[in-house]
């Protein structure tokens, strides 16, 4: 066996399929265009389903990938056994070759058992195989053609050998190679221990013979809503972390060279020693490999949020942090540890490294978010829990609970947590009431109904200056002055309705009596900043004049619970605005300057003015 680093046996993969003719295609994003049956991209042959079945056309019939994969959600989900699992990620890298009506089961056989036993030089006599359990031509492939042992061989049922993507698309019988982790237990046993999942043997690389479109959810498996494709294929796909723990002859994909520099990056920040941090593996794996989805997702446009793919992220993150915590960490901590990421995957990965800064910004202020939640949460449910103590009782009541989730942002999860470490349990059917009564109760307040936009807007300003809280004018607005300024929130508007309260989480629009936001215009975008109050914060992503003399700032209730009424500071971020003014000036100059050397007849047609880059463009009757 021939040890090689992770980027050396990524390149091996791609370099050998490139030699047989394949074409290296980059990786997709994590987000998938335009498929709506996945949330993310799970596998390597997201990007090329179109191809499989036929409805679109590439210029090359094979194709070689190293694909960023997520797997957290829907059929492929992992996200549970992070951490206490050597093997499961959330995020990982997976080596493929694809063929599009191209080369079918023999050839894909072939060049996986070349890969694996001359190039990585794996020792045939740890490998094992499994077929799909009718699949004679696949089987004959392996004993005919390669020429392996027929012990070696099991055929197996749908559940492990029938792969597809989703519950509808492109799908398959699949023959998987595996690595034998006791080949001394002998050939006897491999069959059966195969066929019994046995933890003897991991899975290393799964060969799909891509043969149908599942056009129906088929839970049952009968095939009967698979269609042939157009042309068979081949999809496959071996995990990168693990064909490198099988390469480095190590126990646990945690201890290659993908994740070891992280885990030590965690090390040097908590002072403990190799024992002391083998103790305490789990924690150190689970921020290993979240901190890694949380970079690529950001790196990705997937951003921490309360919704969709945006609240993965922020799971992934605050997951880290809440183990982090375990760690003795108490201060933000993980965009140190996202340098190391950036280090070791940013040579195959540009990405990572060109947007460097905003990934680490990103993480750094979701840590903040949570650790403020946490903070205030975990002083209120301590006190509850010491008033329990008190009167003698175990068991903390739902709507206790409920409120600390709701109006704190605490997850249950952390509630349960602390209550159990306390000998106390939470009353779980009653936290589920108290949250259903909560749907049903909110909308209230001062809701108007949902109304068109323009309307609503329309409505709410006329509303504040029936009730003397706005004036002729509006909303004063001042972006020229102090970027801070303190005033009152006037009205909330969440889902098209105005409300009396937002809670944690919620997506809103604040009316305040003045601003020193900046709105959109003439191609400078709005600014970015928070809003803060007594006991809550709303993080400001955009402002907007729906309606002449109505700004509203919007943006997620990041903690607390703001309600109307409520004294707020605005803030805008003062060093985004100082890029933004930058690029303002830049404008005039770039204009002064073409003025200068193309003559005045230039004119301005338009620009666009951002804190990272500027776009102007303008008359001119030549080339430049
Ligand atoms: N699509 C298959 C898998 O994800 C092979 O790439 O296992």
């Amino acid at each position: 066996m021939k040890w090689m680093t992770s980027a050396e046996a990524r390149e091996a993969f791609l370099d050998f399929f490139e030699e047989m003719g394949h074409r290296r295609v980059p990786s997709s994003s994590l987000v998938p265009g335009n498929d709506p049956t996945l949330l993310f991209t799970n596998a390597g042959m997201v990007q090329f389903k179109d191809v499989f079945l036929g409805l679109d056309k590439r210029d090359y019939p094979r194709a070689t990938t190293s694909q960023k994969c997520m797997r957290v959600s829907g059929k492929h989900n992992d996200l549970e056994n992070v951490g206490p699992s050597p093997r499961h990620h959330t995020f990982f890298e997976m080596l493929g070759n694809f063929s599009f009506g191209d080369y079918f089961k023999r050839d894909a056989i072939r060049y996986a058992y070349e890969l694996l036993t001359k190039v990585y030089g794996l020792p045939e006599n740890r490998l094992a195989f499994t077929v799909y359990e009718n699949d004679d031509e696949a089987y004959n492939v392996w004993i005919n053609d390669i020429g392996v042992d027929p012990k070696r061989v099991a055929r197996m049922g749908s559940k492990t050998n029938f792969w597809q993507m989703a519950d509808t698309g492109p799908c398959g019988p699949t023959s998987e190679i595996h690595w034998d982790k006791t080949p001394e237990a002998g050939v006897e046993t491999i069959i059966p221990l195969m066929q019994a999942e046995d933890d003897r043997f991991l899975e290393l690389w799964n060969l799909v013979f891509m043969q149908y479109n599942r056009t129906q959810p088929d839970p049952a498996h009968t095939g009967q809503f698979d269609e042939q494709l157009p042309a068979p294929g081949v999809d496959t796909g071996m995990g990168l972390e693990r064909v490198v723990s099988v390469i480095q002859g190590v126990k646990a994909n945690y201890e290659t060279d993908l994740f070891m520099p992280i885990i030590e990056a965690t090390q040097r920040l908590t002072g403990h020693t190799d024992a002391e941090r083998d103790a305490n593996i789990v924690p150190y794996r689970v921020i290993a490999d979240h901190i890694r989805a949380a970079v690529f997702l950001i790196a990705d446009g997937v951003l921490p949020g309360p919704k969709g793919r945006n609240s993965v992220c922020r799971l992934v993150i605050r997951r880290a942090a809440r183990f982090g915590a375990k760690l003795g960490f108490n201060e933000p901590f993980l965009a140190t540890v996202a340098d190391t990421v950036i280090d070791v995957m940013g040579g195959h990965y540009a990405e990572l490294v060109e947007r460097a800064d905003a990934i680490k910004r990103a993480i750094t202020k979701e840590e903040i978010y949570f650790r403020r939640t946490l903070d205030r949460g975990l002083a209120e449910l301590n006190e509850m829990l010491d008033d329990l103590q008190s009167r003698g009782e175990t068991q903390l009541v739902g709507d206790r609970a409920f409120y600390l989730k709701a109006t704190l942002g605490l997850p249950l999860e952390v509630i349960q947590d602390v209550a159990e470490e306390r000998g106390a349990t939470v009353d779980l059917d009653g936290f589920r009431r108290a949250e259903e009564q909560h749907a049903l109760d909110s909308g209230g307040g001062k809701a108007m109904g949902k109304l068109e936009a323009v309307d609503l807007y329309n409505a709410v300003l006329s509303q504040l200056k029936d009730e003397g809280k706005l004036g002729e004018s509006g909303v004063v607005y001042d972006p020229y002055g102090d970027t801070t300024m303190d005033d009152r929130v006037l009205a909330l508007i969440v889902d098209g309705q105005r409300v009396e309260r937002a809670m944690t989480g919620d997506r809103v629009e604040v009316v305040l009596g003045y601003t020193p936001f900046y709105v959109e215009a003439g191609g400078q975008v709005s600014d970015t900043g928070r809003i803060i109050g007594d006991s809550w914060e709303l993080a400001v992503e955009d402002v907007r004049r729906p309606v002449g003399g109505l700004v509203v700032h919007l943006g997620e209730v990041v903690a607390g619970t703001p309600r109307e009424g409520d004294d707020a500071r605005a803030e805008v971020d003062a060093e985004r605005r100082a890029a933004i003014t930058r690029n303002h000036t830049g404008t005039h100059l770039l204009h002064a300057a073409l003025r200068h050397r193309l003559g005045n007849h230039v004119q301005q047609r338009g620009s666009l003015v951002a804190p990272d880059r500027l776009r102007f463009d303008f008359t001119h009757d030549a080339r430049v």
